[in-house]
Order: C-alpha cells, then sequence, then structure tokens
C-alpha cells in the first residue's frame, strides 16, 4: 500500500503536486468543460509514475516539461474513488499537462436549466468537491493532505459570471474570460467553481455577497452580520487568513446548507428566512477558514477535526454576537440532535467513534452528525474542565502552530496532551480522552447544557399535550429555534385534531422559515396529516439541501401509502437534485 489516505491512488511519499494551472471552457450544451490541468510536482523519490485521481474524466492527451507525449494508464473503475491515472514521467520532470474533459455524469458538477434558478432566465454550473468529487472534474491528487496553490483561466457564455474559491473579480467580463489565483495552498477538496448570474453587493472592503440579481436584496440583508461575525472570529482565534470572505447564493437545489470554500462559501437559498434567524449557518462556514481550511483533517477519518472544532467555534461566534441564551438555546438543541443521532446508529455502531473507519467504503456514508455533535461536546468537556481562558490560548496556538498543515486525529492528540495536558496521565483517563475519540457512544463526563428560554418552550409543549388550546399558548417573542425546539418536544404522532389546531393558529405548513417548515413537513408525515400533502410536495421538488429531503423521503416510506407517495414525488424531483442527493435518497427508496 503506497497511500496513507484511503480514498486516494496519490502515492504522497512518491511525488507532490505543489500548483495546478487550471484552463478550462465551461459549455453548457454539451454539459462539459474542457481543457488542461498543468500540475508543478515535487519529486523528491524520484518516481518515474506519477499517481493522480480521476472519476468518470476523459483524458485526452499527457504532456510534460521534459517530454512532448507522456505515456499514460487509467486503470479500472473503483466505487466512490474512481480510477487512478498513471502517468509515466522522469526524476527531472517538473510540470505534467492533462489534457482532459469532463462528462455530464461528472458527480461534483450541477448543470441547472435557467427554470432552476431564481432568476429563471440563465443557466447556473456549480460543483461541490468535498469529499471525494474534486476528481471528477480536475485529475489531481484528491486527498485533503496534499495542499496546492493554483491558478485558473475560465471561459464562459457571455453575459455570466465565474467565481471561484479564489481572489474574485465582482464584475461581469463581456469576453466570458475570468483568471483566477489562489496564492495560499489548500486541499483538493476546496476546488471550487460557480458560474451564472449573479451579482456582488460589498459590505466593506474584505466581505460581500454574490447573488442573482432578483436575490440580492434580500440576501445582502439577511447576511449583514457578516463583517461582525469576522471580528468576532478574530477576537476568539486569530486573524482572518484568505484576504477576502464573501458569500455565494446558490440555487436551491445545492446539496447542502452551506460548503467552506476558501473566500467564498457557497450557501442555500433555504437560510434567507428575511429575518437573520438562520445566519449560524455563515458563522459556521466562516469558522472553517480556521479549522479546515486553515487547519486541515489529514483523511475523512480525521472528519471530525474539521467539523467538531467548526460547531464549536460557530457557536462561540454566536454567543458574541447575539449573547449566551441564544447560544444557549443551539447547544440545548444540537444535543437532542445529538441524542437522537446516537439513538437511530445503535450504541455499538463504530461510526458513532470520532476516529471514523471509513477505508473501502463511501467517506459520505460515515461523515454523519457524529462529528459534528460529539466533536463539538468532548471539545466544551475540555474548555470546561481548563477554564476558557486556558483553552482559548490553546486553541489559538493550535491554529497558528498548524496553519496550512493537515493533521491527524493522533497529532492532534499529541498535540493536546503535550500543550493542554501536560502529559498527565491520570488526567487523561478522568478526562476519558480515550473513550471520546475511539469508543462509541458518549462519553459518562459529556457537559450538561441547558438553556432557560427552552426549559418555557418545552413547559408550553406539555401544557399543548394537555389540552392547551394552541391559541392559548405563551408564544409572545419566539424565534425559530424556541419554535423548532416546541415542535420537536411535541410527541410523534401527533393527534390530528392538534395538528389541526396548531397549524389554524400558526400556519405551519406555510412557514416561510425552511428550518421550522422540514421540522412540521417531518410531523405531518408521521402524523398522517394530509393537509400537509401539497406543502410536502413543493418542499421537495423545490429543495435539494440533503438534509431536509433526507429525512422528509425516509419519514415517508414508512409506510405503504407514504411509500406511494415519495416514489411520485421522486420521479419530479430526481432530475433537480444534485448527484450528492440523488445518490442518497436513492439508497433509500431502493
Ligand atoms: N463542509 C461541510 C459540508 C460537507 C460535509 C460537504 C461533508 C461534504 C461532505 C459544511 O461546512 C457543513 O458542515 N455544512 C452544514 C452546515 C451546518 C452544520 C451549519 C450543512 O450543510 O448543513
Ligand atoms: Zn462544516
Amino acid at each position: 500500500m503506497h497511500t496513507i489516505d484511503a480514498h486516494s491512488h496519490a502515492r504522497i511519499k512518491e511525488v507532490l503536486v505543489r500548483h495546478i494551472d487550471l484552463n478550462l471552457t465551461v459549455n453548457f450544451s454539451t454539459k462539459s468543460l474542457k481543457g488542461f490541468a498543468k500540475l508543478t510536482i515535487e519529486n523528491s523519490a524520484k518516481a518515474d509514475t506519477l499517481y493522480l485521481d480521476t472519476r468518470d474524466l476523459v483524458i485526452e492527451k499527457v504532456t510534460s516539461d521534459t517530454h512532448e507525449n507522456n505515456s499514460f494508464k487509467l486503470g479500472k473503475e473503483q466505487p466512490f474513488i474512481g480510477s487512478e491515472l498513471a502517468i509515466s514521467i522522469s526524476p527531472e520532470t517538473r510540470s505534467v499537462t492533462v489534457f482532459y474533459h469532463t462528462q455530464p455524469n461528472a458527480a461534483a458538477l450541477q448543470w441547472l436549466e435557467p427554470a432552476q434558478t431564481a432568476g429563471g432566465k440563465e443557466p447556473f454550473l456549480f460543483t461541490q468537491s468535498q469529499a471525494v468529487l474534486a476528481r471528477t472534474w480536475i485529475p489531481l491528487q484528491d486527498s485533503p493532505s496534499v495542499r496546492f496553490t493554483y491558478t485558473a483561466s475560465i471561459q464562459v457564455p457571455a453575459g455570466l459570471m465565474a467565481v471561484m474559491s479564489a481572489a474574485n473579480d465582482t464584475a461581469i467580463h463581456t469576453d466570458g474570460i475570468y483568471n483566477f489565483s489562489m496564492p495560499q495552498p489548500i486541499p483538493s477538496y476546496l476546488m471550487a467553481l460557480a458560474v451564472g448570474n449573479f451579482q456582488f453587493h460589498a459590505y466593506d472592503e474584505r466581505c460581500g455577497v454574490f447573488a442573482e440579481p432578483v436575490t440580492l436584496d434580500k440576501a445582502a440583508a439577511e447576511f449583514s452580520d457578516i463583517p461582525a461575525m469576522i471580528k468576532a472570529a478574530e477576537e476568539l482565534y486569530g486573524k482572518y487568513a484568505w484576504g477576502r470572505y464573501d458569500v455565494l447564493v446558490l440555487p436551491p437545489s445545492f446539496p447542502f446548507g452551506g460548503m467552506e470554500n476558501p473566500r467564498i462559501t457557497f450557501a442555500t437559498p433555504t437560510i434567507l428566512a428575511g429575518d437573520k434567524s438562520l445566519v449560524s449557518l455563515i458563522a459556521h462556514e466562516l469558522a472553517h477558514s480556521w479549522s479546515g481550511n486553515l487547519v486541515t483533517n489529514a483523511t475523512w477519518n480525521d472528519f471530525w477535526l474539521n467539523e467538531g472544532f467548526t460547531v464549536y467555534f460557530e457557536s462561540r461566534i454566536m454567543e458574541k454576537l447575539y449573547g449566551k441564551p441564544f447560544s444557549d438555546m443551539m447547544d440545548v438543541l444540537s444535543k437532542s440532535e445529538l441524542d437522537e443521532t446516537l439513538n437511530e446508529l445503535g450504541p455499538d455502531n463504530h461510526d458513532t467513534q470520532l476516529k471514523l473507519e471509513l477505508n473501502g467504503r463511501d467517506p459520505d456514508d460515515g461523515m454523519t452528525d457524529i462529528a459534528y455533535e460529539k466533536g463539538r461536546f468532548f471539545l466544551l468537556m475540555l474548555e470546561r474542565e481548563v477554564g476558557r481562558e486556558r483553552w482559548d490560548a490553546f486553541v489559538n496556538n493550535y491554529f497558528a502552530s498548524h496553519a496550512f498543515q493537515s493533521i491527524s486525529t493522533e497529532k492532534f492528540l499529541e498535540y493536546l496532551d503535550a500543550n493542554l495536558l501536560n502529559k498527565d496521565s491520570a488526567l487523561k483517563a478522568r478526562l476519558k480522552i480515550h473513550e471520546w475519540i475511539y469508543s462509541p457512544g458518549l462519553p459518562s463526563n459529556c457537559p450538561v447544557v441547558e438553556s432557560e428560554e427552552l426549559k418555557n418552550v418545552v413547559a408550553e409543549s406539555k401544557e399543548f399535550m394537555n389540552g392547551k388550546e394552541a391559541s392559548e399558548l405563551q408564544v409572545k417573542n419566539w424565534t425559530t429555534h424556541h419554535w423548532l425546539s416546541f415542535l420537536r418536544n411535541l410527541p410523534s404522532p401527533l393527534p390530528l385534531e392538534k395538528m389541526k389546531n396548531l397549524d389554524q393558529i400558526f400556519h405551519f405548513t406555510n412557514s416561510p422559515n425552511s428550518e421550522v417548515l422540514a421540522q412540521w413537513l417531518l410531523l405531518s408525515i408521521e402524523s398522517g396529516y394530509d393537509a400537509a400533502d401539497t406543502s410536502i410536495e413543493k418542499f421537495l421538488t423545490t429543495f435539494g439541501r440533503r438534509k431536509f429531503v433526507k429525512t422528509l423521503f425516509a419519514a415517508l416510506i414508512k409506510t405503504t401509502a407514504g411509500k406511494e407517495k415519495a416514489k411520485k414525488i421522486y420521479a419530479k424531483a430526481r432530475p433537480t437534485y444534485h448527484s450528492v442527493t440523488a445518490v442518497t435518497i436513492d439508497e433509500i427508496l431502493n
């Protein structure tokens, strides 16, 4: 075995890709990117072969600074990880240029018809490279343990704009040619491109938002706390390292809430609630600029290092911006999500370890809430044990000393041991460090989180179950998080009379808030509340955000009638979903 990362064919002990120059033409009618990637390599082992990752790429030819034509061989296609591309090189070879084009089924890419955008007039293309999909649009060493800088020249149809995870212009180029440069080294899963009709709104010299013209005002208002978020993040854990920070609002089929592409977070439009109530997602993606993008998980088995640190950091940003009662509510809601996930996966499930065992599997399968929420509570436990002041100093040093590096769980534990726990093995045992990381389930020293606000909410949901009318509930000043907690605390299935009563008073079936609506639709399915059917179909055929869509389909198929509904809706919805969502729903329905 020459690879360290089981999800990559790269042999990084022999050759390292240090820089990539991309040159691609975007063709919406053939749904293809075509051009070349010139890879600058460091061949310390004097190897005679460069091994790259590819999946569904058509390789046309390979040249290099030492050869007019390099012979190459595409290996057998393997599930999830694709085909190894073996290129003959000589020890002196310094750059290798791969001419290629992508196929319409490239899993990272979603090619949208104009009708699938907010404006409805222009097509849209976006990429989603995490975890192992960068190889479906660029031949490269697709492992988070490899970092490279890049430039790109992207040709798009006239009138459209292109942005990448790099330095971006904010205006349309009439010739359709966009040049990018990313001077800071990044791992492959952060390669990103979007092409469409969008415009830019600046908040200040270093941050702003891109969105389709019809969405721009709404997005600009919703995200106007971004400058304050950056300031709060910097006060917590050090200077922002990437120059600009912008957000791009994607069409509703975007399969995630957000994706932390460096310098330009990609975000779902489902967080445009109109009242800033869902902007913690932006704080999350911003926090990745430290945890994930600056200090990166070495393999997908170490995914909690990215996400656990990020939700912890996100909560600290929210506390600073919106106060402790607010972040307490978020923490309590997270704990209930964690308990639910642990319940679903079962007490002995190895996927409930922080250190994952994803080798031989689609990394996407094991990347659950555990990395996020169990990871966050592990870090919160450490914070409470040593005190915030010492903990924050430690985290600052951790980011600073590992900037632009990839790190494994084991290296992190060594660093923790040396720099926070003073190699005190009794302390380590008392904190159950090993159990947190390598055992399934939740250790007994998981921190307790409480929210006064949500205690009142729980009391109201009890009253409602004891016969109080919906119109009598004390809901004054309730926010999105109160409502989410209220709905989650109701028993499911809920008697139809009670569903009707709630809907009459609070109009949940038509809620403009995607989180509240998704929660209500789930309860509707579980309760057999047919009045929500139209709303369910509309939701599933409009939004492709996997978290929502997956939960609703999984609930639907639990009854025979629901299964029929699910199949009918999916026949319509599937063509509008990104592959990431479609793959997950295919599994649920088959
Ligand atoms: N990096 C993730 C999204 C991701 C994870 C893509 C794994 C592919 C594989 C992103 O930062 C994320 O966590 N998004 C969440 C946001 C939430 C936790 C605030 C999402 O999309 O729901
Ligand atoms: Zn994240």
